[in-house]
């Protein structure tokens, strides 16, 4: 038996045929808490951001954490502390930033339909700026800031039309996409926000789609938007800064290759650099390559299952918890917490309880699990927690962060009732 692949080897870790994450046993932390449970290692995400931050260092530069990948408020305030802003794409988000104590004054802004009562919260808490994605967003935040007598910071978010070779549920720079603006009505947007005295242009951004593990679509995109830039600049609009999007894909799989944070920030540097551009601030809006490889989704198998033309190992995690296997045909690595080389393996599909055929985890995997085995799906930190659920009245599971040799509960249990306790019972006959 191979020993199975870890796509973050460092943080995660064998030691006697166990799985660690960092000085923790992954075993101590499901038996104490019970399953499902997520965990995290914050050393590997403080080294995700790290790897940016530091990348970015000589530069101006704001280094944007998409919280939509994982918005616990433990991580976000300790990703603050690192100096990390947040890109938003909802009221609720803003009021996850200030629930983390973190700043407000380093928020971006972006998504497609910002309401009345988001752009007022964000303007009353002084957000660094909005990310424009149409025109009749311009006429909405002009209202909301004449209303409340201030001046709104913009940014326009152009659709560069590149094909960033993603799945297309993620591709989103793409002319078909639902976002930004479109290229060649950019500068026409410019010049109709130019002439609103509430509203302030301050910088150019683009977002073409995730799990990117290639730079040049990166460099495609920066080529466009710094055209963009340049003939602003002839229009006398001087831009502050330059908003590339999210951030590199990560490892998943063994034969996948990714990018260090430093080749992409250097790349695209020397972009600005080659047209005098050097002094604006970059800005990355980076998401999964932060959290992704830093979580574990911790389950224990309940039923192993032979049928007649496949086996199943039926587990205590579902589609509710994780749902990118079967949103996205995703592909996540799971392995047993104890290795087990005596044992025969055989091909499994990883499901879970839900009434769905879509409910799996892992396809066709080799296994040799046992009831009450413990299993980790990796890579499980980044759009995991975020997107689940409560299909089939089920409770979400805990969050724990691991620190070296300690750990914490960031997010509790649910409790059943809370699933229910805004329903209403009628009092019909
Ligand atoms: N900025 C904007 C405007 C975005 O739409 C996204 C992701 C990001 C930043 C962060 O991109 P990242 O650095 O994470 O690649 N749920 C999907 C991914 C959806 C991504 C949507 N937008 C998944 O699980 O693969």
């Amino acid at each position: 038996m191979k020993t199975p692949f870890l796509p973050d080897d460092k943080n995660f870790h064998w030691k006697s045929g166990e799985l660690f994450c960092e000085g923790v046993p992954l075993s101590a932390i499901a038996q104490k808490f019970g399953t499902p449970v997520y965990v995290y290692s914050y050393n590997s995400l403080k080294e995700a951001f790290l790897a940016y931050k530091d990348a970015l260092r000589p530069y101006p530069h704001l280094m944007c954490y998409a919280m939509k990948a994982n918005s616990n408020i433990a991580i976000i305030n300790l990703l603050s502390k690192l100096g990390a802003g947040f890109d938003i794409v909802s009221g609720g988000e803003l009021h996850r930033v200030i629930a983390a104590k973190a700043d407000p004054h380093k928020v971006i802004f972006s998504g497609v339909g910002k309401t009345e009562e988001e752009i007022k919260f964000a303007l009353e808490s002084e957000i660094k700026c909005f990310n424009i994605e149409s025109e009749p967003e311009v006429d909405r935040i002009v209202k909301v800031a004449q209303e409340l007598d201030v001046i709104a910071p913009v940014s326009v978010r152009v659709n560069p039309n590149v094909d960033a070779k993603t799945h297309p549920y993620i591709s989103t720079g793409l002319k078909q996409n639902k976002f930004g603006i479109a290229y060649q009505d950019a500068v026409k947007i410019y010049k109709k926000i130019s002439e609103h005295p509430e509203l302030k242009i301050i910088g150019i951004d683009c977002h073409i789609g995730s799990q990117i593990t290639d730079i040049a679509p990166f460099l495609d995109s920066c080529d466009r938007l710094l055209d963009i830039v340049e003939e602003l600049k002839k229009l006398g609009i001087e831009l502050h800064h330059i908003d590339f999007g999210g951030g590199l894909g990560i490892r998943y799989q063994e034969d996948e290759t990714v990018h260090h944070a430093s080749e992409l920030v250097e790349a695209l540097h020397k972009k600005l650099q080659e047209r005098e551009l050097g002094y604006l601030e970059m800005i990355f809006e980076a998401g999964r390559s932060i959290v992704g490889n830093s979580g574990a989704l911790i389950t224990e198998v309940q039923f192993v299952k032979y049928g007649e033309e496949k086996n199943f190992c039926i587990v205590d995690t579902a589609m509710n918890d994780m749902i990118r296997p079967t949103l996205y045909h995703a592909w996540m690595q799971i392995v047993p917490l104890k290795l087990a080389p005596e044992r025969k393996e055989e091909i499994f599909d990883i499901v879970g309880p839900i009434c769905e055929t879509g409910d799996f985890l892992g396809k066709d995997r080799e296994l040799s699990p046992e009831q009450g085995d413990l299993l980790a799906i990796l890579s499980a930190g980044a759009y995991g927690m975020t997107m689940s659920s409560h299909y089939n009245t089920r409770i979400k599971p805990p969050e724990i962060l691991v620190n070296g040799s300690e750990f914490f509960v960031i997010r509790e249990r649910e409790k059943i009732e809370k699933l229910y306790s805004s329903e209403v019972l009628l009092n019909f006959d």
